[in-house]
C-alpha cells in the first residue's frame, strides 16, 4: 500500500521525470496544453481515488464560489455546478493526493528551471494554491466558459489531475479548451483515469466544463508566478487600504 512514495518507488525516480518533463514543456509550448495519460499508473491512481470518495462521503464538498458573491444560488448552479474542497495534503486520509501534489510541483518546479524550458521560462513559480478537490455530482452539473485568470492574479499555470473510472463518451463532462487565436479549433479532454493536464490559466485558455451525466472528481492546483502574485496582492491590499 503506497501510503508514501519513496524517491526509488518509480513515480518520483529521475525515470519518471525525464519521460513526463519533455511532453510538459514541449506541449505547454507549442499548444499552450498538455495532457499526460497514465500519470501515476493505476496502483496509485486508485489510492487517490479512495481518498477522494473519502472526503465525498464525509460531506466536505461545498458548492463551488463564482466571482460575484450576489449571485443566487440557482443561479450559481448554472455557472459552476461543481462541489469542492480545497485539501493541503496533510489532513487526514490525503496522504496519496498530498504525494500527486508533491509530485506535480516538482514536476512544474523542474520544467520552470530547464534548459529549454522556452515560455515557461517567463515565470518564477514559487507558490501554489492548495489542491481544489472537485465533484460534478452528475445530472448536468457543468462550468461554463471562462478563463481561470483573467486580471492577473497570478496564477499561471492551471494543473488538474482527473481520477474517473471506465468514463465513457457517454457520460459527458468534457473538458472543452478554446486556445487563443485558433477560433476553428478546440480541444475536447476527456476526464479520464490517472490523466493529468497542464494549460497556461491566463486569456490563451478560455475552457468549460461541458454538463456531466454522473459523477466526475478533478484534482485542481494553480501554479503561480511570484511576481505576478505579489503585484496582485499589492493592488488588493491597495483596494483595501482606501476604502
Ligand atoms: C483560490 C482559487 C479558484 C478559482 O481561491 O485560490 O484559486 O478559479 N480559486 O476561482
Ligand atoms: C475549474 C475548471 C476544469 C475541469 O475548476 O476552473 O475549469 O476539467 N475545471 O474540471
Ligand atoms: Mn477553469
Amino acid at each position: 500500500c503506497p501510503d508514501s512514495w519513496s524517491l526509488e518507488d518509480g513515480v518520483i525516480s529521475q525515470e519518471w521525470f525525464s519521460k513526463v518533463m519533455q511532453p510538459v514543456i514541449s506541449d505547454l509550448n507549442k499548444y499552450g496544453v498538455c495532457v499526460v495519460d497514465n500519470f501515476l499508473g493505476l496502483e496509485r491512481a486508485e489510492q487517490i481515488l479512495k481518498e477522494v470518495g473519502t472526503l465525498h462521503s464525509r460531506g466536505v464538498f461545498r458548492d463551488g464560489q463564482v466571482v460575484s458573491r450576489h449571485v443566487q444560488d440557482q443561479a450559481r448552479g448554472m455557472i459552476r455546478g461543481d462541489k469542492i474542497t480545497w485539501v493541503t495534503g496533510s489532513e487526514p486520509n490525503c496522504s496519496n493526493i498530498g504525494q500527486l501534489v508533491t509530485a506535480v510541483d516538482s514536476l512544474v518546479a523542474k520544467a520552470n528551471k530547464h534548459q529549454d524550458a522556452g515560455k515557461l521560462a517567463h515565470y518564477n513559480i514559487t507558490w501554489r494554491t492548495r489542491a481544489m478537490v472537485a465533484c460534478y455530482p452528475g445530472q448536468g452539473a457543468h462550468y461554463v466558459k471562462h478563463i481561470d485568470n483573467p486580471n492577473g492574479d497570478g496564477r499561471c499555470i492551471t494543473a488538474i489531475y482527473y481520477v474517473n473510472k471506465h468514463w465513457t463518451s457517454q457520460d459527458g463532462g468534457v473538458l472543452r479548451i478554446y486556445p487563443e487565436g485558433c477560433s476553428d479549433k478546440v480541444a475536447e479532454i476527456e476526464p479520464l483515469f490517472d490523466r493529468m493536464l497542464f494549460f497556461w490559466s491566463d486569456r490563451r485558455n478560455p475552457h468549460e466544463v461541458l454538463p456531466a451525466k454522473i459523477t466526475r472528481y478533478a484534482i485542481t492546483v494553480w501554479y503561480l508566478d511570484q511576481k505576478e502574485r505579489e503585484e496582485y496582492l499589492a493592488r488588493v491590499n491597495n483596494a483595501s487600504a482606501n476604502t
